[in-house]
């Protein structure tokens, strides 16, 4: 129950359909926190899959390089997702999961099995980067590990295994390896992922099917406070969830996953950088239905789980483009503009206004692949606008979110229209309040009015990423083209907030006070 005395699910919709469309002024009420709702830091989780050069060129470029590495992990790239703020990170896969089998990523790397992705690129996967490599790389990014287990062609013993393996203290065959191969001492993995895409690359199930497969092999996963995630629905598949929550016990299932990307249409994703100002609009609906998804999987999810305990993961989603001109296509290599500045903004204010079942998010991926934070060539690395948003969005992290109350103007194209103004709020553990907010109307800026119910306030900082325009990317010969500023377009006068948002941007407020 909330501030209003209903239960949360419902003052959402409501607050949630107040910013839908046809108003024709800026208004936005933050109310004071009653109900205690806290935004996970898991929300900013990240995914790095072996696909294109995520892992390998990514990450990881293996300590013969002259690139600075520990244990051949790139130092640049450590220090800049640190200062981003990783919660969690997700590996293998993907597709790229259901197709590996652990055991050949241990041991003495000139003994490994050399493979083809299947998947991606059918390069060799010469399996140099392993279990071992990843968990240990989690430590030095300070993040949690997130395992995506194979059950597409992989065996209830083997993740059964997995699980010992990178876990047990105890005297098991598993846990011995794992001290033969240079580690006593387990790692904390909590996080599970019981296959991936089980309705497509993860073995074509139905959601019946894959209920019963889910069962078995959650019951062999044995270990402390196991966070297992089941392989949820493609976007608006309902049924999936539906099936899921009816079938899977509750004391076998931590979270209920689902995949949505922001695409135009899978045979026609358009350009990731040259789109049109209709590619953009579609982009953008596209990214908006988040709300329409979460919402709706939520909802079926209530029916089974009232008191919300399995928490809804969108452990995949973000821009999806054409690759760049000239790179494999199975490497999905794209570059990132102001517009997924704008998919990144307005769908962490979707997350953090659902934060009561979105509990975890995996954007993809981390680098070098779709919707990245960084990409890299050779020795060089960029920041892209996302990873830009991503680090000032890091405040809401394990902040306790502030329902909001929207209502924001149109951004028209041609018969259609989108709420050009999102919003979330939250207050952290040092009681200092935080506003995000996006304006995806590519012309005209939005005159903001903020009614800030609780507290008073005497003052307000901010900082913004914009741009003129939507295509503007950071490159290698212009690393720092777009990146935060200061926002000096805010002001507190009698309680109030006025904010005026440029076109094409995304700002982050802090509250004095
Ligand atoms: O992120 C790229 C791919 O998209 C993943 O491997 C798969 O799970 C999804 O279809």
């Amino acid at each position: 129950m909330n501030l209003f005395g209903k239960p949360a699910k419902v003052l959402l919709l409501l607050l949630i359909s107040g910013s839908s469309y046809a108003q024709q002024q800026n208004t936005i009420t933050v109310h004071a926190a009653k109900d205690k709702t806290t935004i996970s830091k898991y929300i900013y989780s990240h995914f790095a899959e072996h696909l294109g050069r995520c892992v390998y060129g990514g990450f990881y470029v293996g300590d013969t390089s002259k690139i600075p590495n520990t244990n051949g992990v790139r130092n640049d790239i450590v220090a800049a997702l640190k200062k981003m703020k990783i919660p969690s990170l997700r590996w293998p896969g993907g597709c790229f999961a259901d197709t590996y089998h652990w055991k050949d990523g241990i041991g003495p790397k000139d003994k490994r099995p050399a493979l083809v992705n299947k998947w991606w690129g059918g390069v060799t996967e010469d399996n140099s980067f392993g279990t071992h490599d990843f968990l240990n790389m989690c430590e030095l990014l300070g993040t949690d590990p997130y395992l995506a287990g194979n059950i597409g062609s992989g065996t209830v013993q083997e993740l059964a295994d997995w699980v010992q393996y990178v876990g047990s203290d105890n005297k098991n065959p598993m846990a011995d390896l794992r001290r033969e191969n240079g580690r006593d001492k387990p790692w904390s993995v909590r996080f599970w992922g019981v296959g991936n895409e089980a309705w497509g690359c993860g073995g074509n199930m139905t959601p019946e099917y894959y209920s019963n497969e889910f069962r078995k092999y959650s019951t062999f996963m044995t270990g402390d406070k196991l966070f297992r995630i089941a392989s949820g629905a493609n976007s608006a598949d309902y049924h999936w969830t539906e099936t899921l929550m009816k079938n899977i016990p509750s004391h076998l299932m931590e979270g209920v996953a689902l995949h949505h990307y922001s695409v135009i249409e899978w045979n026609k994703k358009g350009p990731a950088v040259k789109f049109t100002d209709d590619q953009y609009f579609r982009t953008m609906k596209s990214a908006l239905f988040m709300e329409e998804l979460v919402t709706k999987h939520s909802a079926i999810m209530d029916k089974y789980d009232p008191q919300k305990k399995i928490a809804l993961v969108v452990d995949e989603w973000g821009g999806w483009y054409d690759v760049e001109d000239g790179t494999n296509p199975g490497f999905l290599y794209q570059q990132n503009t102001m517009r997924d500045a704008l998919i990144a903004g307005v769908t962490l204010n979707i997350f953090n206004n659902h934060a009561d079942r979105v509990r975890m998010a995996n954007l993809a991926q981390a680098i070098n692949v779709l919707q990245a934070v960084i990409l890299t060539d050779k020795e060089k690395m960029i920041l892209t606008p996302t990873y830009h948003i991503m680090e000032m969005y890091n405040v809401h992290q394990d902040a306790t979110l502030l329902p909001v109350e929207v209502s924001t103007k149109d951004y028209v194209f041609g018969n259609e229209k989108l709420p050009a103004v999102s919003v979330s709020a939250s207050v952290d553990k040092a009681g200092v309040t935080h506003i995000t907010l996006t304006n995806i109307d590519p012309k005209n800026a939005q005159d903001i009015d903020i009614n800030l119910e609780g507290s008073a306030f005497k003052g307000v900082t901010g900082r913004i990423l914009t741009s003129k325009s939507l295509q503007d990317h950071n490159t290698f010969e212009v690393p720092d083209k777009l990146k935060p500023v200061a926002f000096k377009d805010a002001s507190v006068k009698a309680g109030k907030l006025k904010v005026k948002l440029p076109a094409i941007s995304i700002v982050v407020l802090e509250l004095k006070k």
